[in-house]
């Protein structure tokens, strides 16, 4: 395991390119393999959850490969004939997956994990799916609950955790409220749905990211959404697609939170996925005082996407905030982030009605607030957050930090670095590539150390 030396930083200046977006790419994948025909998936994520994901599909016998194009003449993001890689997917239609000879391996990915087992509970075949350790701890009652009601025969280690065996059935469409706002069960329940015979409505007490909804129209399902209540229509017949996945948001959060802290950044994040769903974080930022500004926006096969600016010119301070409610759901993987500026801020950041984050890949509220004190911040814990104070209260020096094998909490300690004094020590560093394996490489070039 891998430990990384981040030095401070003077300041972030340049233009990044992102890679695809996590939550995106896994949707595309698994709805290329049901659609019929060959889809074409452009900037897939490089993110390992992401390969998890191919990987079960490829157990489920679909066939994929990746092929290289020549960029045509006055293509965005490219020269003209620059090599672009492309995820050729070879959809099998609804009922076309086989049964898996070996148990599904979904990783760290509990995206993976939840909404394959949504499409699963659906299959003639029986299949078992299981995670590494972070994933066979996280809570999975909150998917068996919908889908047995559906008709689903799942067995789970306790009745609450991976590997779950599952037996495919014929399901039946429900009305179901979800008690948590969760992406992951709202998708989980509609790729279920897609096999169900009549409708299935998910109900959900906070409008969660609405990529599976957008993903599945995209692919041709008919899917009704108003807001936190989403209905879909079983036994649809999907069709291959091209598409191109926009650069991931909660990646760019930490390149905009580096030129934050650092006085005289200036960086443009290029081809940013910026659903409404996902964006909230913006306002956030922007309403505590930072210099965003978002253009070039466009909607491209039903997401947003666009150009974020961030300048900090004179390194003025942010002003707090509270993160709180529903915004805690809309900004759920910025939390680790937005923990890690509170000491950069006039008065500090706040987070609660966030108890969710204790069963994230680790419990971020702990491991976030352990980190955080190892540097010197001043941090109070609390079942459902933290407060960290903001620079009057303490300055943050180098030191020893473990991320408990977190990819956003090693991400978000290492943007902290970057103001530190001293030297920074992340351990296990190399858990960044969940999500984002190109965060090193992209940080050192634009950070001016
Ligand atoms: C995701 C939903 C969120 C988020 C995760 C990705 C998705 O999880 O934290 O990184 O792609 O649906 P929950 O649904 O558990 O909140």
């Amino acid at each position: 395991m891998s430990t990384k030396k981040i030095a401070p930083g003077r300041k972030a200046e340049g233009v990044v390119e992102l890679p695809g977006d996590k939550s995106i790419s896994h949707r595309y994948a698994i709805l290329a393999s049901l659609a019929e025909g060959t889809s074409e998936l452009q900037n897939y994520s490089s993110a390992a959850d992401c390969q998890s994901t191919l990987e079960c599909l490829k157990r489920l016998g679909v066939a994929m490969e990746t092929k290289e194009r020549k960029a045509a003449e006055g293509e965005v993001s490219f020269a003209a004939g620059e090599s672009v890689k492309v995820l050729r997917i070879g959809g099998r239609g609804l009922d076309g997956w086989s049964a898996p000879k070996r148990t599904l391996d979904a990783g760290n990915s509990g995206t993976t994990l939840r909404l394959l087992t949504g499409a699963l509970a659906g299959q003639r075949f029986e299949s078992k799916i299981t995670g590494d350790g972070s994933l066979r701890k996280r809570p999975m009652r909150r998917i068996l609950e919908p889908l047995r009601m559906m008709g689903a025969e799942i067995d789970a280690k306790e009745d609450k955790f991976a590997p779950l065996e599952i037996r495919g059935s014929r399901l039946r469409g429900i009305e179901y409220a979800t008690p948590i706002a969760s992406a992951q069960v709202k998708s989980c329940v509609l790729l279920a749905g897609l096999f169900a015979e009549g409708e299935t409505t998910v109900r959900e007490p906070v409008a969660t990211r609405d990529h599976s909804e957008v993903a599945l129209r995209e692919f041709g399902a008919r899917v009704a959404a108003a807001k936190g209540v989403v209905r879909i229509f079983g036994r649809p017949k999907m069709e291959a697609r091209a598409l191109t996945v926009p650069g991931d948001l909660s990646s760019a959060v930490f390149f905009l939170a580096a030129a934050l802290i650092l006085p005289g950044s200036a960086l443009m994040i290029r081809n940013v996925g910026l659903n409404p769903t996902r964006a909230r974080i913006l306002d956030l930022l922007i309403e505590m005082g930072a210099g965003i500004h978002v253009a070039s926006v466009q909607m491209k096969e039903g997401e947003l996407v666009g150009d974020l600016v961030v300048q900090n010119e004179k390194g003025d301070a942010l002003k707090g905030g509270k993160i709180s409610g529903a915004q805690t759901a809309e900004m759920i993987d910025e939390l680790p982030m937005m923990a890690a500026l509170g000491p950069y801020t006039e008065d500090g950041v706040e987070i609660r009605d966030a108890r969710e984050l204790r069963v994230k890949e680790s419990d971020r509220i702990a491991t976030m607030a352990a980190a955080l004190k190892a540097m010197g911040a001043a941090v109070e814990e609390f079942e459902d957050g933290l407060r960290v104070a903001g620079r009057g209260a303490a300055k943050l020096k180098g030191a020893k930090v473990d991320p408990h094998g977190d990819h956003r909490i090693a991400m978000a300690m290492a943007v902290a670095a970057l103001g530190a004094e001293g030297e920074t020590t992340i351990k296990d560093a190399e858990c960044v590539g969940v999500s984002f394996p190109e965060f090193f490489g992209l940080m050192e070039r634009v950070v001016e150390k």
